[in-house]
């Protein structure tokens, strides 16, 4: 890897705090370097950078706050990505949506280059909850919740998982729900003859959506939040 990579992407720097800092000299093990491009082993050499030694991170974990009329992709010709909203040294290691929200849903994504966890956090098998923060045109009742306990079948004779339906007022509520269907809750919604007015997604699994955190704004993850994913992972 060139070395104002790994330095970009393993520090707080911005992109010319770090060519200033190369300018003037990197220790890369004990060896001042000036060279940007110079290539270092991540894995194994010693960097330091203003007397400090750089840790280098091989995953990025990030917790976004999904605006409405953003994309969950990396890319898209017409629209903004939740990539875009990210500063460029969070871009570095790739970090791709785990998931998708639709382009009206705002709420929890998370980002990460580790494709192992988000395959787990994908995987059906693994039955990974999601809550959401739901809005819809006509009153919730009692008996709705009842059918989505029981499982609501959507207009393609797909029968979903237990789901639970929390009314917090009339028209809005909580919904968890353990799979991830192409538009899942407005279908499940539409079903009972509902239609969803706002969509909001708050939690993925034991990742719960910081709610400091303004639309559009993102953070990366704790070391506790990253171990209760990486749990996933050895189940
Ligand atoms: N269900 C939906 O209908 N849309 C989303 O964005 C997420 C879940």
């Amino acid at each position: 890897m060139r070395l104002d990579k790994y330095i970009s992407s393993s520090s707080l720097l911005t992109r010319s705090e770090v060519k200033k800092v190369i300018k003037k000299g990197v220790l890369v093990n004990g060896e001042l370097i000036k060279k940007a491009d110079y290539k270092v082993d991540e894995l194994t050499d010693i960097i330091e950078v203003l007397g400090e030694r750089l840790e280098y991170r091989e995953f990025i974990y990030i917790m976004l706050n999904k605006p409405q009329g953003i994309i969950s992709a990396t890319e898209d010709k017409i629209d903004k990505t939740v990539v875009d909203l990210l500063e460029d040294r969070d871009r570095i290691l790739n970090p791709f949506p785990v998931g998708r929200l639709d382009k009206d849903t705002e709420g929890l994504i998370l980002l990460t280059n580790d494709g192992d966890l988000a395959h787990k956090l994908l995987s059906p098998k693994k039955d990974i909850t999601k809550k959401y923060y739901v809005e819809v045109d006509k009153d919730l009742n009692d008996n709705d919740k009842e059918l989505f306990f029981k499982g609501i079948i959507l207009d393609d004779g797909y029968l979903c998982k237990s789901a639970k339906l929390e009314i917090i007022s009339n028209k809005r509520a909580y919904l968890t729900i353990s799979e991830g269907k192409f538009h899942q809750i407005k279908r499940m919604m539409k079903a009972i003859n509902r239609k969803v007015t706002y969509l909001k997604r708050l939690e993925i699994g034991p990742l719960i959506l910081d709610d400091s955190l303004p639309l559009g704004k993102y953070r990366h993850l704790s070391k506790k939040e990253i171990n209760n994913l990486q749990i996933i992972k050895e189940k």
